[in-house]
């Protein structure tokens, strides 16, 4: 969380900037500020998004070469102006922006107040440019090595920018568990938090490692470690597109992710089903191919919607490849004491490839044994890096905080391993696996069949916009589809949502059930469509209000629903690839009735980097 970006070069730093801070609002969008230095080492922060700053600074001197911007995901201080970043030091000539938590900067403080520093905010960012201040007066240093040497002795996870008014050809970047992408253009630099504010101008990119630091200095760029051990950078060529980045004429970037989803789930298979002899290769997995089919039990780690991509996962794998698989919250499974040996795989799962639980379970993973294998989207971010081996799901940027587009091509993904898993066990039948081969390439025709249900959703989003509470329920492969319906509702139209097993509601949320409580119910035909009926049943009972996904030409549900939807027919396994379209929608349009900012909802961001 917290977008960071600078710029180092012979432009005007302040437009880059801010174009910058603008895409990578999704990380954080609590304040926002830059530092400029133009003779003098400019600051403008203002509490509120990237827009607010831009008003505040409109009559400010925004000029200079060197400069930096950060848009702000409070976590020490409240997301006031004070605490807002760029932070200066002591004596105003350095600057500083921060994204993570330094865990130690209680102490650090408080022995910098005994000599004598006093500071402005309530943040450890400010305490880190403090410190840096105090070390190179106290051991007479260059600015670089002066911040090397305060990262030694600070403990916590950082991606950070430092510039000096004393070194107006210099740019320091470094970082610990929260990314930095350096793009190296001709006689310039940017450094950013994700490649999106760097795209325009460069496709050569490095991307950081963590505990290296980067010295821009008078138009060279250095890269050494935090021990002083001097590292070759590896310059790598972008892949993303500009027109990725943009709105492309939809009102919000969460509704063209949606939409882009037949194209997005088509992208995540491309290449991993050969046409000639329908094989299922993830290129990521061959080496360990083996070695994860006979495996006794996969562990899969996760947060948020990822993590619910990993329960479709656990119910594709058991059905198909006949492992145990247990679904684990990667914040739960870091602070218990988790069995695991080397005869473990464990599946990471993340859109971000930040998530700071994640990125931590997965160290603690390894430290037993275990084989890491990361299903991620964002190329070249820190899970990819940290895992032995894994599988990009190709989904494109995903801005939209509230995550759509990655949930179905991690799925698709988490599909395409466990039938290759299957085939090498031989826990599928030949006709099973070629079946499931062929639905799955049907999957993103049916997904655009599902997505002109939208007029319908709008319609019933008009009719319960004003409600308080949702229920949503499943059985099976339908139950990971509740809770991540549950979920979109409740990040962008905060509307408080519950998903729950069908069969579960009996035991409690039925006490819930009025005329005033919607229930949303995944009631697509399967095994248990019957009893999914007798569900619908208990609710109608109860006078509470059916909103059915059916299965096209189901009439029974449809009569029974007070409102339904219907959804192309499919094999059970590959439901969930469709029945949550209707309910990302569902959540779009009720947010956007009732006046939310649907990209960047109150409160949430879209990468957390914090534990
Ligand atoms: C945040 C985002 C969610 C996301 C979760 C896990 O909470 O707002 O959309 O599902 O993090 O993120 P990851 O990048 O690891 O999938």
């Amino acid at each position: 969380m917290c977008g960071i970006v600078a710029y180092i070069g012979k432009r005007d730093a302040y437009p880059i900037i801010i174009k910058g801070l603008h895409r990578l609002e999704y990380r954080g969008y609590d304040s926002a500020g830059v530092a400029l230095l133009d003779g003098n080492l400019n600051i403008y922060k203002k509490a509120g998004k990237v827009s607010e700053l831009e008003n505040f600074a409109k009559d400010k001197n925004v000029n200079g070469n060197l400069g930096m911007g950060h848009t702000r995901w409070a976590t020490h201080g409240e997301p006031n102006d004070i605490n807002a970043h760029p932070h200066y030091s002591e004596s105003g000539n350095m600057a500083i922006i921060h994204n993570g938590i330094i865990e130690n900067y209680s102490s650090i403080k408080a022995e910098l107040i005994k000599r004598g520093h006093t500071f402005e905010s309530d943040t450890d960012t400010e305490v880190l440019i403090h410190l840096i201040e105090d070390i190179q007066n106290n051991s007479v240093v260059t600015v670089d090595e002066a911040v090397r040497m305060a990262l030694a002795e600070v403990i916590g996870a950082y991606a950070i920018v430092v510039i000096s008014k004393n070194d107006p050809d210099m740019l320091i970047a470094a970082r610990k568990g929260s990314p930095i992408v350096l793009g190296i253009g001709k006689d310039e630099y940017f450094v950013a938090s994700d490649a999106t504010p760097i795209v325009e101008y460069t496709k050569n990119v490095v991307y950081l490692n963590d505990g290296e630091l980067a010295i821009i200095n008078k138009g060279k760029l250095t890269v050494k470690t935090i021990e002083n051990k001097i590292k070759t950078p590896y310059v790598q060529e972008l892949e993303i597109k500009l027109e990725e980045l943009e709105k492309g004429g939809y009102d919000h970037f969460m509704l063209k992710e949606i939409y882009e989803q037949p194209r997005s789930i088509a992208d995540s298979m491309r290449g991993r089903i050969s046409s000639h002899n329908s094989i299922i290769k993830l290129g990521g997995i061959t080496e360990y191919e083996s070695r994860i089919a006979n495996a006794k039990r996969i562990l899969i780690i996760a947060c948020g919607t990822s993590w619910h991509a990993g329960l479709v996962a656990e119910y594709l794998i058991e059905e198909f490849a006949r492992i145990p698989v247990e679904v684990e919250y990667a914040s739960e499974f870091r602070y218990r004491n988790p069995v695991l040996s080397e005869d473990d795989i464990v599946i990471a799962i993340s859109q971000s490839g930040e998530t700071a639980d994640t990125l931590a379970a997965i160290g603690l993973a390894k430290s037993k044994g275990a084989l890491i294998f990361g299903i991620c989207n964002v190329v070249g971010s820190s899970i990819p890096r940290a895992t032995d081996a894994g599988a990009y799901t190709h989904a494109g940027p995903e801005i939209g905080v509230a995550s759509t587009k990655a949930f179905t091509a991690q799925v698709s993904v988490l599909t395409l391993l466990a039938l290759q898993i299957a085939h090498k066990r031989g826990t599928i039948s030949q006709s099973r696996y070629m079946e499931m081969i062929s639905e799955l390439e049907s999957i993103p025709a049916k997904v655009e069949r599902t997505l002109m249900t939208n007029d319908a959703v709008k319609k019933i989003a008009e009719q319960f916009k004003d409600s308080r509470n949702f229920l949503y329920l499943g059985r099976g492969y339908g139950f990971p589809v509740a809770l991540e319906g549950a979920l979109k509702l409740k990040e962008i139209s905060y509307i408080h949502a519950e998903g729950y097993p069908a069969a579960e509601m009996k035991h409690g949320p039925i006490a819930l059930i009025d005329a005033e409580m919607p229930v949303v119910v995944i009631a697509n035909k399967n095994s248990s469509y019957e009893k999914v009926v007798s569900n619908i049943q208990e609710v109608k009972a109860r006078k509470g209000k059916i909103i059915a996904i059916v299965t096209e030409g189901d009439e029974v549900v449809k009569h029974l629903a007070d409102y339904s939807i219907e959804i192309p027919k499919t094999d059970d396994a590959l439901v969930p690839l469709v029945a949550v379209i209707p309910l990302q929608l569902l959540a779009y349009h009720i947010a956007v009735l009732r006046g939310a900012n649907v990209d960047q909802p109150r409160n949430l961001a879209k990468s957390v980097t914090v534990e």
